[in-house]
């Protein structure tokens, strides 16, 4: 019914040239993957390179931010008509790196939320708890609260175009992957929220889990009723290790 959405965060990895290689290698290794949306998320200088490299894949791009007004004074941000000239579909925003280190609040999160859909680019969502906040047994308050406060200004009639990420901060990057349940249990929590929200639509979101994503573990994550795909930072740098999550469903026993 929901069609998964597998999706590689680079973060501040790989220059054009590192780019070409893997989109060489990724490729011929992505050949005859069916039935999976698959995204990559390069930096800014590789979109336009990536794109051309994997022309005829089916591979979308992403960009890994983006800045809500179109045009002005605003010295080393991109704007949504510059990423959708180059061919570029989703956007992520409010990934808890950029919440975390450059001071995101869900005031900012939201304007690009909604710069992003009226621009007819889709956005995905980053929402996850701390570390500190799920030992305090206030991960669902603070889930919760990122919704409310990032999506306060989404389009409704665009709600089933949205992607949500739900990435515990203390597994990204770590190691550390949430184990199926855990994530499954955060996962249906927000699908209930998102039901409150927009009734029935809730059911067409995906939701990925991010997170320490690694070839062994996406089977059993992807294989919950409510992950719907992953977005994955550190496994996706790595053409063969990317294509591996990308066919978990080779390994899901059914
Ligand atoms: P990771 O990153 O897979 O390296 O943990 C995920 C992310 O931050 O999107």
């Amino acid at each position: 019914m929901r069609r998964p959405i597998i999706a590689a965060n680079w973060k501040m990895h790989k220059t054009p040239a590192e780019t070409l290689a893997f989109a060489k290698e990724f490729a011929e290794l992505i050949r005859g993957a069916e039935g999976v949306d698959i995204v990559i998320a390069p930096p800014y200088p590789a979109l336009s390179e990536l794109g051309r490299a994997l022309a005829g894949t089916g591979v979308m791009l992403a960009a890994q931010n983006v800045h809500p007004e179109p045009a002005g004074a605003f010295t080393g941000e991109v704007s949504i008509g510059m990423l959708a000239d180059i061919g570029c579909q989703y956007v992520i925003v409010g990934h808890s790196e950029r919440r975390g280190l450059f001071g995101e609040t869900d005031e900012f999160i939201t304007a690009k939320l909604r710069a992003v859909q009226d621009g007819g680019l889709r956005p995905i969502l980053c929402v996850g708890e701390s570390l500190g906040e799920r030992e305090a047994g206030r991960t669902f308050e603070v889930i919760a609260a990122q919704l409310e406060g990032s999506l306060a200004r989404s389009d409704t009639a665009r709600a089933e175009e949205l992607v949500i990420a739900y990435e515990p901060v203390w597994a990204i990057g770590t190691g550390k992957t949430a184990t199926p349940e855990l994530a499954q249990e955060v996962h249906a929590f927000i699908r209930g929220r998102l039901a409150e929200r927009w009734g029935g639509a809730a059911v067409q979101i995906r939701i990925q889990y991010g997170g320490s994503v690694k070839p062994e573990s996406a089977p059993a994550l992807m294989a919950q009723t409510d992950i719907d795909g992953g977005l994955v930072g550190g496994a996706s740098l790595d053409p063969a290790s990317f294509c591996a999550i990308i066919r978990y469903e080779d390994r899901v026993e059914k």
